[in-house]
Parts: C-alpha cells; sequence; structure tokens
C-alpha cells in the first residue's frame, strides 16, 4: 500500500490529480481510512502494532502528498517566470501627448508678468451672489449695468424672495472677496472664467478675464499706466507698444478708462503695435470710493486702481486666433494647431 501511494504521488502531473490520490486514500472512503476502521474488530494484541503501523502510513503518505504539492506549485511558477517575462528595454508604445491649451498658457504667462511686478494670485467662486457681482460694486438693483451685462442668473424655489445668485458677469467681485480677507494695502490679480448671455465671433457666453487691483496710502493713474504699459510689453515681447486710454464709465472706478492696443489684421494675421486698428482689452480706473467703503477700507486713508483684461482677447491677439468661439469647441485638430507642448 506504502510504495503503491508513494508512487502514485511522485508520478502525479498537477495538482487535480493530487487531489484525487488523497481522497483515494485518506478520504472518508479512502483505502487507509477504511483499514482504521478495521482496528476496532482486532484484538487489543493485532491493535498494538497495527494501529501505530497505520498512523505512521498515513503520516508519510500526508507528506508525500504535502511535499509534492509544492514541488509542483514551483514547477507552476517557474514556468510562468520562464514564459511570462518583460522586456523592460523595449521602445514603449506611442501614446498621444495632450497641449497646454492656449487660454491656460496665457493664464500662467500673465500671472508670471504680474508676479515680477509684486501682484499675488486670488480666487473667489463662478457663481456669486448678486451682492459681491453687483451692489458692493456699486452697481445698485436698477442699474442699467445689471441689464448691459446679460447675467446668468440661478433659479430660485418658489417662495424664496432672495435675489438670485448669478454666474459672475466679470472677476470684479474678487475685488471686494480679497479686500474683505486680507485688507489694504493689497496688491494681486484674480484670474478666472465668467459669464455673460453673448455669442459672436467674438463673445462666448463664457470667457476669461484677470482682474487686477492695488490699493495703498498712495497710488494714482501713473502707475495704473505703467503697470498696464509693462504688463503688455512683457505679454506682446515687444520695446513699445502703443495703448490708447479712452474715457469711459464703470460703476466701480472713478475716473474709468477703457484700454485699446494698436494693431492690423493684414491678410487675416493680426499683429500687435502696428497698423491703423484698435483692439480693446481692458478696462480700469481709479477704485470708487464706494467699492472701498463696502470692502471694509477707508477711503480717505486707501486708494488705488483696478482693472480686467481679456484672457481671451489677449491670447487671440498673441497667438493670432481670428475667432474666439474656437477657444471653446474642443476640436483636437484645433488644439494641435494652436495648443502648447509641455
Ligand atoms: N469688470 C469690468 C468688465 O468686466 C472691467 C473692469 C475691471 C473695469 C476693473 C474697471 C476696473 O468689463
Amino acid at each position: 500500500l506504502k510504495s503503491k501511494y508513494l508512487t502514485l504521488i511522485a508520478d502525479a502531473g498537477d495538482e487535480n490529480s493530487l487531489e484525487d490520490l488523497r481522497v483515494q486514500a485518506l478520504g472518508k472512503k479512502g483505502e487507509i481510512s477504511l483499514q482504521m476502521r478495521e482496528l476496532g474488530k482486532m484484538t487489543p494484541e493485532e491493535r498494538k502494532t497495527a494501529g501505530p503501523a497505520l498512523n505512521a502510513l498515513k503520516d508519510e503518505i500526508n507528506s508525500a502528498l504535502v511535499a509534492k504539492k509544492s514541488g509542483l506549485q514551483d514547477a507552476a511558477l517557474d514556468e510562468r517566470l520562464r514564459s511570462e517575462w518583460l522586456d523592460v528595454t523595449l521602445p514603449s508604445r506611442n501614446r498621444p501627448a495632450g497641449t497646454i491649451h492656449p487660454i491656460s498658457q496665457v493664464t500662467d504667462e500673465v500671472t508670471a508678468i504680474f508676479a515680477d511686478m509684486g501682484f499675488a494670485v486670488a480666487e473667489g467662486p463662478q457663481i456669486e451672489s448678486d451682492w459681491y457681482n453687483f451692489d458692493a460694486l456699486n452697481i445698485p438693483g436698477h442699474h442699467p449695468a445689471r441689464a448691459e451685462m446679460d447675467t446668468f442668473y440661478t433659479h430660485r424655489a418658489e417662495g424664496d424672495n432672495r435675489p438670485p445668485h448669478v454666474l459672475r458677469t466679470h472677476t470684479s467681485p474678487v475685488q471686494i472677496r480679497s479686500l474683505e480677507a486680507n485688507g489694504a494695502p493689497i496688491r494681486i490679480i484674480c484670474p478666472g472664467r465668467v459669464y455673460r448671455a453673448d455669442y459672436d465671433q467674438t463673445h462666448t457666453p463664457m470667457f476669461n478675464q484677470v482682474e487686477g487691483l492695488a490699493i495703498d496710502k498712495d497710488i494714482s493713474m501713473a502707475n495704473l499706466k505703467w503697470v498696464l504699459e509693462e504688463f503688455v510689453k512683457a505679454f506682446f515681447e515687444v520695446d513699445d507698444v502703443e495703448l490708447r486710454f479712452r474715457a469711459s464709465h464703470f460703476p466701480f472706478t472713478e475716473p474709468s478708462a477703457e484700454v485699446d492696443i494698436r494693431c492690423s489684421w493684414e491678410g487675416g494675421t493680426l499683429k500687435v503695435g502696428e497698423g491703423d486698428d484698435w483692439l480693446e482689452i481692458l478696462g480700469s480706473g481709479m477704485v470708487h470710493p464706494k467699492v472701498l467703503t463696502a470692502a471694509g477700507v477707508d477711503p480717505s486713508v486707501y486708494q488705488g486702481f483696478a482693472f480686467g483684461v481679456g484672457i481671451d482677447r489677449i491670447a487671440m491677439l498673441k497667438y493670432g486666433i481670428p475667432d474666439l468661439r474656437a477657444f471653446f469647441d474642443s476640436d483636437l485638430r484645433w488644439l494641435r494647431h494652436y495648443g502648447f507642448r509641455s
């Protein structure tokens, strides 16, 4: 019996046949189990020798099974190691690499230029309260600017008479939030998305602005002019660029100016710094005392300037992109053409 099983175990080719053998020998109705049962019918004398012998046989077969099992597992592992190898020196498969979207690229460029002039980056929510987007910026409820801005309003539940929240129509609410949080003096820019219900070649319902705000005890419009000129020169990488400050009106600045940049559209490509065209790139002015007061800053001590630049506009100008809408079409061919390799 012993040599029969030891041979069978030694010859077993896989774990399944090994398990069959175990059942055949040691299972409930196995050959050895049946013999164990016979012990009961023996005389005590017979049992004394047959009992230990059977137990020893059982142990021996058991350990043969265990040893063979781990031997089979080792062999299986060896086989896998032999067959499943990986050549880490092979060149990798090509994955299409993404590009940086021109808006992200331009936002980074703008941020870096203003960082050099000591401006930190601040952010605010895109869903804004009526107070931050309008009232605190000296745009009261009846003011025509609210209608002019083609505001997207969120919906209030029936019976809820609070004014609705809005998708911020400009980055100017971040002026208020930053002054509230940090007080004056302050020097920040706030890049981000803004929303207006408007759509044509130069307007999309979502676009990007960067707000600038500098408040201190001795700031004048001359500082504003210098900062903007330095910015435009650095951004367009030119020694000289012509800016046109046009008197304008914003409820939150006094005086106010819109700034245009000299450019041309020769042969469909946009050129900055030459030609007879002017492209408006930003609104600006000296922060209105009422705005400072609303933000908790004393206008008899502090004053300063603010501006809002259209990021998409200056991206179009710098990279010669004729249609603003393409920025948000997610057309991969367009992105490959204008996108930036990281
Ligand atoms: N918030 C204005 C706009 O969106 C731009 C602006 C910002 C003007 C700051 C003056 C000062 O048109």
